[in-house]
């Protein structure tokens, strides 16, 4: 919120379809998965079980969301409310520390998968998922 301003939100939203629409394999959010799984072995083990086709579908969606959520729509905050809940200590029970390597390991996707990145996407990036990391982190 506050901060995100209309510029950040469109960069941000220019910046993910050139992701999702970059043919590379194996894809802009299986690369995220990859990363992310490789970073940690708590993440790994977290995700298992996980059938990737589905949860790449669902983040998809999440990560619109999540920038919608930065000016209150009440559907986006909706659905912040039921994956904070999800992630929080009594249900999936991800650690707040775990945000960090979250966002780290999507922005070596979006470097990877965007070839127009720079420093104002990556800005454009943490801004607009700072809201709903922070969101997230705090109900965990
Ligand atoms: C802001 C950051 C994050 C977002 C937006 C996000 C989003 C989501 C969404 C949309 C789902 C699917 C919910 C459903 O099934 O309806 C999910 C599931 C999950 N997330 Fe996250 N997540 C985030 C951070 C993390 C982090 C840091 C971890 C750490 C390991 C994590 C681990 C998981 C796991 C284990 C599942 C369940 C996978 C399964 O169903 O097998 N998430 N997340």
């Amino acid at each position: 919120m506050g901060n995100v301003t209309e510029q950040h939100a469109e960069r941000f939203n220019d910046s993910y379809e050139r992701c999702i629409d970059n043919p590379k394999p194996p894809g802009f959010l299986y690369r995220f998965y990859e990363v992310f799984l490789s970073s940690s072995e708590e993440v790994a083990a977290k995700f298992k079980n996980t059938d990737f086709e589905r949860q790449t579908r669902v983040l998809k969606a999440s990560l619109y969301y999540l920038m919608l959520s930065c000016n209150g729509s009440p559907a986006a905050m909706a659905h912040l409310q039921r994956i904070a809940s999800l992630h929080s200590r009594r249900q999936l029970d991800i650690r707040p520390e775990l945000y960090d390597l979250w966002l780290a390991s999507l922005l070596q996707a979006v470097r990877e998968y965007d070839p127009r990145f720079d420093q104002q996407t990556e800005t454009a990036w943490r801004q607009v998922l700072g809201y709903g990391i922070e969101f997230m982190r705090s109900r965990y």
